[in-house]
């Protein structure tokens, strides 16, 4: 039960290194399945995610080698399991991309239902369609997705919506199944670009991720590589917007500019500074933060997982902004706990209103998920007095270090441990 307590209003200053990107790492890591010799890693981030994905491994029969800090030899060329433990499973979203890699290399797969951030319904459906239309079986047998087939073969995959975690999981499949694969409004994110350009490494063929269309003719074996991760585009403009609601000046490093296009247009929008360099990003503040209206979309629209930060931002603003967020059924549940901050919001639906309060009172909060975890920080970051999160395993889940990272910048962030008794009491 340890909680982040922090002590507001101290505007950040100075120099910010962004880690590996989590969405890329989770999936590179699943990857590693379907390569035929040992293959390393570098920029992996230290967070929770990826030790469960590293677990999972493990438990399938992979050697896996922390050779330095962030960097990770995997040989999974004993794996014979194709059969993913349920406890594991439960905690991770990401777990789903075991279904795509173990179908592609054992034409079968056992993964239990994935877990991860409560955001709505998360159904797989794309996911299972994109297997059936591959040619895999699939049954949903006690929680377990169970898939099985006896040769996969290339065919056209059309998803009816955009969806990340379903345009990984075809790639995974397609990647060693003969013919072409035609992969139709496929997600374009960034980790989706990484993923294809970390298997090409290794010989794959794919080719147009990062556009709608991606069409894989399927390779037979894939050599070991070394290769570094891109790095955090959500992490990079969470700080970025901490930045900018503590009215402070950072300098955030290892970032990719151009990832960062959405966010930087909407911090510009509401009075942020923000100047780009080839590989850092400066953000600055020195005039009010004004309102603004935000919409998410799929890349390259803004990110629904910097939407709860950035309406955080837009609590401190004049005026009244209104946020749309319909990519899942519910990311608006941090709402109630920027209210006992003293933010103003009302939600109906995938709508927030947000009444700029200019200024936030820290207060004792829970984190209800990730992204939402990581706007209370913010809020924290740039509130007056002492706020208390709770429930940090889920910011864990994502960000490597946030508080000595956020410490650096000078905020008067400590992660204390809280014993059960004392936590139920206060
Ligand atoms: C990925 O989730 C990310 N997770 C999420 O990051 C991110 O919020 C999301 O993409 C959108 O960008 C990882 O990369 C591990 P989707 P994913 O499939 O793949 C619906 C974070 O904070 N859908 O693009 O699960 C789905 O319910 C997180 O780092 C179906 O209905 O997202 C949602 O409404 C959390 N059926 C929409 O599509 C399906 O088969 C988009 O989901 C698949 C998805």
């Amino acid at each position: 039960m340890d909680k982040y307590v922090i002590k507001g209003g101290i505007p950040l200053h100075g120099e910010i290194v962004v880690s590996g990107a989590k969405n890329a790492a989770v999936a590179l890591v699943a990857a590693t399945i379907l390569c035929d010799e040992p293959c390393i890693l570098e920029n992996v981030p230290e967070i929770s995610d990826i030790s469960i994905c590293i677990k999972i491994l493990k438990e399938m029969g992979a050697d896996v080698k922390i050779l330095g800090k962030n960097t990770v030899e995997f040989d999974t060329t004993h794996m014979t399991s194709p059969v993913v433990p349920y406890e594991l499973a439960r905690s991770m979203r990401a777990s789903s991309y075991f279904l795509g890699t173990l179908l592609g290399r054992f034409h079968e797969a056992y993964v239990p239902l994935p877990g991860g951030c409560d955001l709505g319904d998360r159904p797989i459906d794309q996911h299972l369609k994109a297997f059936a239309c591959l040619g895999a079986d699939y049954a949903i047998e006690s929680g377990t997705v169970h898939l099985k087939t006896d040769a996969l073969i290339g065919n056209q995959i059309y998803f009816d919506f955009i969806t990340v975690g379903a345009t990984i999981n075809a790639i995974f499949a397609a990647v060693k199944t003969k013919g072409l694969t035609i992969i139709e409004n496929a997600a374009k994110e960034p980790h989706i670009v990484d993923l294809a350009n970390f298997l090409n490494s290794m010989g794959a063929d794919i080719r147009g991720a990062g556009t709608d269309v991606i069409k894989i003719r399927g390779i037979e074996y894939l050599k070991g590589i070394t290769y570094a991760i891109i790095p955090d585009q959500i992490e990079a403009g969470t700080y970025m917007v901490a930045a900018a609601a503590t009215k402070g000046n950072v300098l955030i490093k290892n970032v990719i500019p151009k990832h960062l296009e959405s966010i930087t247009a909407k911090l510009r929008k509401v009075g942020v500074t923000v100047e780009e360099f080839d590989e850092s990003i400066r953000v600055s503040v020195d005039g009010p933060i004004m309102k603004t209206s935000l919409k998410t979309m799929p890349h390259p629209g803004f990110p629904t997982d910097m939407q709860p930060q950035f309406s955080t931002l837009l609590t401190l603003a004049y005026g009244t902004s209104i946020v749309t967020d319909d990519i899942f059924d519910n990311r608006f549940r941090y709402v109630a706990e920027l209210r006992r901050m003293g933010a103003d919001i009302s939600v109906d639906g995938t709508v927030a209103v947000i009444q700029g309060v200019g200024k936030l009172t820290g207060a004792p909060v829970k984190a209800t998920d990730l992204r939402a975890g990581a706007a209370l920080v913010i809020a924290g970051l740039a509130a007056e007095g002492i706020t208390e999160i709770d429930d940090i395993y889920h910011i864990e889940r994502g960000y490597e270090t946030i508080d000595e990272k956020l410490r650096a910048l000078g905020a008067d962030i400590k992660r204390v441990y809280y014993p059960e008794s004392i936590a139920m009491t206060s």
